[in-house]
């Protein structure tokens, strides 16, 4: 962990109650100052062991990318790989997104990526998945105008709650496809590490973009 101090932002949560610290305790980040640059920046909620935002930062060096990971051990692999590779345009928070606007500072970001966030299908943990409406008022305000969510995920049932979810909380839905490696958008699709393993059992991947207007 200490080695992989240079590109990890903030790590745990700042106090107990998560909701608390959403509200009251701000420590914005300062984008400019961490990356030497004035690049636009996108986000990936859940990035796992990094796989997939090291390969786009590597293919889009004039952005910058932020990777948000509540579990520490999955982090520590992305975090490892991007200083083994020398990647520069990535940085690391290892907190749950919830606190999100602790970090970031409002409309600095101009894209989410969602990649197979957990389907949580039990009613008890609506509020916990990542198409929540909670979520979406976080993502709301910490895109800029015009600024997108690009998800994918396994779970039709999954997708069809979070286009309800985009749409009643003001998001245009664009781009939808129920089967991704058979559609247009495939082209230049990053494989996850979920998405291979589910490929591999013959799964189709559902994928939408959810527009802030
Ligand atoms: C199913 S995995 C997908 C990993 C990766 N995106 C992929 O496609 O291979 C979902 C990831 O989201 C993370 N996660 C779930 N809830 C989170 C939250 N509230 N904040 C941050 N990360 C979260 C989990 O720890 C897990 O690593």
């Amino acid at each position: 962990m200490e080695a992989c101090a240079p590109v990890l932002l903030a790590r745990g949560k700042p106090c107990k109650n998560l909701k608390e610290a959403a509200e009251n305790f701000r420590a914005l980040l300062s984008f400019e100052e961490i990356f030497g640059n004035r690049n636009p920046v996108e986000l990936e909620v859940g990035c796992g062991n990094g796989g997939f935002i090291a390969e786009l930062a590597v293919r889009e060096k004039g952005t910058n990318f932020i990777a948000v990971e509540l579990c520490t051990n999955v982090l520590l692999t992305a975090m490892e790989r991007v200083m083994r590779e020398g990647i520069p345009n990535i940085r690391f928070l290892n907190i749950p997104a919830e606190i999100l606007p602790c970090y970031l500072p409002p409309a600095s970001v101009r894209r989410i990526y969602l990649n197979f966030s957990t389907p949580l299908p039990e009613p008890s943990r609506e509020r916990q998945r990542l198409t929540s409406e909670r979520f979406l008022a976080i993502y709301d305000a910490v895109l800029t105008e015009g600024g997108e969510i690009i998800q994918k995920t396994d779970s039709g049932y999954f997708f069809d709650y979070s286009l309800e979810r985009y749409r009643a909380h003001g998001f245009t839905v664009k781009d939808v496809t129920r089967d991704l490696h058979k559609s247009a958008y495939a082209e230049g699709n990053i494989v996850t590490e979920y998405e291979a393993n589910f490929l591999a059992q013959g799964k189709p991947i559902f994928r939408a973009v959810a527009v802030k207007e």
